[in-house]
């Protein structure tokens, strides 16, 4: 069984119990180059039993395979950091929420993906809408690229069922801080009415409303000066993109170029 690992989980921090933060360590120790936004697959086993041996006398087994987007800069060389959901019933999460910090798991060594500020020249005014674990790749982003003038504003929006779940809010809230250029919306949709959370109530489509995003950023959300970038839930992503097109912006194809970007989660 062991051959089939390569890399082991070297911290794990649980929000809740349906959420975690997770880096993995190839045992290679060579972190793949990436660039903010791509994503990798993580592996683990079928079957938990060990398995049988091949004709060729090694292990064969079956590994359940899923995509995760990197959430750490590309500039951590000894981990890369991803922001997991727990899916009910889900093949991969059900198994990966056993694991913990020590254990082995698989790391594929390629990365791949469309979703990354590379098509967008510098000083533009990117959006980042989020729903869940969808903040990841821009977690990468902002990591890597907050402070080096890839962009002239940043506004991330990003959305979340209860307060408990939004991962990356104390250091997001800092940048926002720090950053007279970033803006930061953390939003609940049901988080009960008496709890202490005082932040925005709502989906995320609310903060893209013209008024509420001028008086958040200060200037108009234009198709001519921004790209927005969605990740996570499809629902939000087809919502949004059509929010957007009525208003003069574009679906971003490599041979096709456009101010609109997204990566499904499912
Ligand atoms: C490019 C890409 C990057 C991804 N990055 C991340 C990431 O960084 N973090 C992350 O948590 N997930 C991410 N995902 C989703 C991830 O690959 C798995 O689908 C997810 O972890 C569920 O796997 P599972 O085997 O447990 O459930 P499955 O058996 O594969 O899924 C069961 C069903 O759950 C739904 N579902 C899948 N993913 C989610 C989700 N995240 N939230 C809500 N419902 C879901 C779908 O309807 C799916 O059919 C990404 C997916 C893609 C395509
Ligand atoms: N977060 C939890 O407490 C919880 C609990 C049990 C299980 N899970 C499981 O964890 C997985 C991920 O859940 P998640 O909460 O991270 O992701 P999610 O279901 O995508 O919800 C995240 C946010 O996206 C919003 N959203 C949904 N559809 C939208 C649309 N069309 N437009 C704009 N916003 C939209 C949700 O609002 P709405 O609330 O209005 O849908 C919520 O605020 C799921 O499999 C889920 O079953 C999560």
């Amino acid at each position: 069984m062991q051959a089939v690992y390569n890399a082991t989980i070297v911290e794990q921090y649980e929000l809740n119990p349906l959420a975690r933060i997770i880096k993995v360590r190839p045992d290679s120790g060579e972190v793949p180059n990436f660039e903010p936004g791509q994503f990798t697959t993580l592996g683990l086993p079928l079957d938990e039993e060990p398995p049988k041996s091949g004709p060729d006398g090694k292990p064969r087994v079956k590994l359940i395979r899923r995509a995760y987007s990197m959430a750490s800069s590309n500039q951590a060389r000894d981990h890369m950091e991803f922001f997991m959901s727990f899916v009910g019933g889900g093949r991969m999460t059900t198994r990966l929420w056993k694991r913990k910090q020590g254990d082995p798991i698989w790391l594929s060594p390629k990365v791949t993906g469309e979703f990354t500020l590379t098509s967008v020249p510098d000083g533009k005014d990117l959006v980042f809408v989020a729903t869940g674990t969808g903040i990841a790749p821009f977690v990468s982003m902002i990591r890597r690229y907050r402070g080096t003038g890839r962009w002239r504003r940043a506004v991330a929006l990003v959305g979340y069922r209860l307060a408990r779940d939004i991962g990356y809010g104390a250091e997001l809230e800092q940048v926002a801080r720090e950053d007279d250029n970033f803006f930061y919306v953390p939003m609940v949709t049901r988080e009960p009415e008496d709890s202490d959370w005082r932040g925005m109530r709502g989906r995320v489509q609310q903060a893209l409303e013209p008024k509420f995003y001028e008086k958040l950023v200060g200037t108009p959300l234009t198709p001519e000066q921004s790209h927005v970038f969605m990740c996570g839930n499809p629902a939000m992503i087809d919502g949004v993109q059509a929010m957007l097109e009525a208003r003069g912006f574009k679906a971003h194809k490599l041979n096709d170029p456009g101010n609109i970007h997204f990566e499904r989660y499912w």
